[in-house]
């Protein structure tokens, strides 16, 4: 059973936090202080939105997203784990995995160093215990701790990605900066390698993108929204950029046909040969931070 509304309420209590039915009757948290607000769901602990006080959301929801128990929210920033994409061994199985589906259980707030708020979700899937912490203050700060438990019996392998969407004015006139010195599987040229392309990326067609071995952070210039978003990471040695384009949206019944021009994703993540292996008894924490930086 979710943790009901009237429950979160009794225990946490904190100015600017309240608890409350978000669409499809699925619980939510909102947090709204004097620097930001955004609010989480318990349902796949997704952060739905993200917005500096003042300023326009950061993170894209698809109008037509499904809000459903059992079916991954459209948008904001759902949770890939423990497979990323399809998964090979299954092809029936969901794909991303089934973290972004699952009931979480939200198991403290406390203030963030910032003056926002952070909330801790967690749960297990199969043999992981999860510990998701999302800090809604200046910036929005996420880090996802994958624990292998100690009564597993032996080491156990992961993927994982925080699959942010980005808001942004037309997705053919903004550019990603970070990845330049770094070759990518092209996922819409049957995943062949492709080398580093020099240069920042642009968008004029469906990208989906996979970059391994990389640290970098991707800055994110938008100048129609006459704005900059940096998407900063540690402990992630993958970044997966993602814009479906016309057809491929078309295709998606949960996003607009319309939509994919004010959208872009960059996920950090570890994924392919980035995969995570844990021995029992042992954690992962990757994180991830989106701040506006102009
Ligand atoms: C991206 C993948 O991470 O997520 C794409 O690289 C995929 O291949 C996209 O289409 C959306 O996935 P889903 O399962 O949410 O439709």
């Amino acid at each position: 059973m979710p943790q009901s509304i009237e429950t979160l309420a009794a225990h946490f209590q904190h100015p600017g936090l309240t608890f409350e039915l978000g669409q499809g009757g699925l619980v939510k948290a909102v947090v709204q202080t004097e620097v930001s607000t955004g609010e989480v769901y318990l349902h796949g602990a997704h952060v739905t939105a993200f917005q500096l006080n003042g300023q326009s959301p950061l993170l894209w929801l698809s109008q037509k997203s499904l809000f459903e128990t059992g079916k991954a929210i459209r948008g904001g920033v759902p949770i890939c784990f423990p497979w990323f994409g399809p998964l090979a061994s299954d092809p029936k199985a969901p794909g991303h995995g089934y973290a972004r589906t699952k009931s979480w259980e939200i198991s403290s707030i406390y203030p963030s160093d910032d003056g926002g708020l952070s909330i801790d979700l967690q749960t297990t899937i199969d043999d992981f215990a999860l510990t998701y912490s999302v800090s809604f203050g200046r910036t929005l700060q996420l880090a996802l701790k994958v624990e292998l438990l100690s009564t597993a019996s032996g080491p156990a392998k992961f993927e994982e990605a925080l699959h942010t969407y980005l808001t942004v004015s037309d997705v053919r006139k903004v550019s990603i900066d970070g990845l330049e010195v770094t070759g990518y599987i092209d996922k819409v040229d049957a995943a062949k390698p492709k080398p580093a392309s020099g240069a920042p990326i642009q968008f004029n067609g469906e990208c989906d993108r996979v970059y391994l071995d990389t640290k970098a952070t991707c800055v994110l210039h938008d100048p129609g929204f006459n704005r900059t978003i940096a998407v900063s990471k540690s402990h992630s040695s993958s970044t997966v950029v993602w814009n479906p384009w016309i057809e491929k949206s078309i295709k998606m019944a949960d996003f607009g046909d319309e939509e994919w021009t004010g959208m872009v994703c960059i996920e950090t993540a570890n994924v392919a040969g980035n995969s995570i292996e844990l021995q029992p008894g042992k954690s992962h924490t990757m994180t991830a931070q989106v701040a506006c930086v102009v």
